[in-house]
């Protein structure tokens, strides 16, 4: 594999598939290479896994972390996301990989906070998933509230706790105040844990991504609260 393009070569970056492979690194041997990992994923396309990734890292790199974002997923929405991103903004450094390279995430750099995008149907690459499931210390389901969404993730949420991961749902692209909100809440309670905070939809979510920014970036726009209450969620998760 190539060389991994951080943010001094970010056009290279969207389309150099071979990112893990890194020169030997100096860290001495026994101190962490990042201190949390946390995993997006889910069997079902679109429920948000990419824009939780972006505004999440967004959020965590304007709260001092050192993070960075990979992306796992061929269609590379979050790579294409990162090369777009100004400079001016805090950075987040980026890599990509083919999803059999889940294995030598272990190899990367030392950040505070590693946040990994995967494509849908990952369940299909079972090796990949267990692999990506030893080094995540939380992995965000995200999933809309309709009926065909949850019968998607119900039966992923099941999988990862029989394999004692720590795994939350989270609702997106939801409406408040309806009844089809409320039974998404009680079926998903039923199966796992969820985030208290759901992801309301927002046409300022997708309209920010052209921008290389995350909804909080952009002054007047609408979700950066909902995106910053699950931050709080999830940093309480991680213990960070
Ligand atoms: N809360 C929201 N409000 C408005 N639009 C949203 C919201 N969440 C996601 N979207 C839009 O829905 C589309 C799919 O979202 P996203 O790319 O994050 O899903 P995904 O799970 O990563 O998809 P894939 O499985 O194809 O990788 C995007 O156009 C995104 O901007
Ligand atoms: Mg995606």
């Amino acid at each position: 594999m190539g060389e991994i393009p951080l943010a001094s070569a970010r056009p290279a970056a969207v389309d150099d598939a071979s990112i893990l492979d890194r020169p030997p690194d100096p860290a001495p041997p026994n101190r962490p290479r990042y201190k949390k990992v946390l995993l997006t994923a889910s069997p079902k396309g679109g429920s948000g896994k990419t824009t939780f990734v972006k505004n999440v890292a967004v959020i965590a790199a304007h709260n001092g972390l050192s993070v960075a974002v990979i992306d796992f997923d061929r269609q590379k929405t979050l790579s294409k996301w990162w090369a777009r991103r100004p400079e001016t903004m805090p950075r987040i450094e980026h890599y990509e990989a083919p999803l059999n390279g889940a294995h030598e995430i272990g190899e990367l750099d030392d950040y505070d906070l590693l946040v990994i995008d995967t494509p849908p149907g990952i369940e299909d690459h079972p090796a990949e998933m267990l692999a990506l499931l030893q080094v995540a210390d939380l992995i965000i389901v995200p999933t809309r509230p309709g009926w065909d969404d949850r019968e998607s993730v119900i039966p992923f949420m099941r999988y990862l706790r029989d394999r004692h991961a720590k795994a939350a749902f989270l609702l997106n692209a939801t409406q408040k105040g309806t009844k089809l909100l409320d039974e998404a809440r009680r079926s998903l309670l039923a199966v796992g844990p969820l985030c208290p905070i759901d992801i309301r939809q927002f046409i300022d979510i997708t309209t920010t991504s052209p921008l290389g920014l995350g909804v909080i970036e952009v002054r007047g726009a609408s979700g950066g609260d909902d995106f910053v209450s699950v931050w709080h969620f999830i940093r309480n998760e991680l213990g960070l």
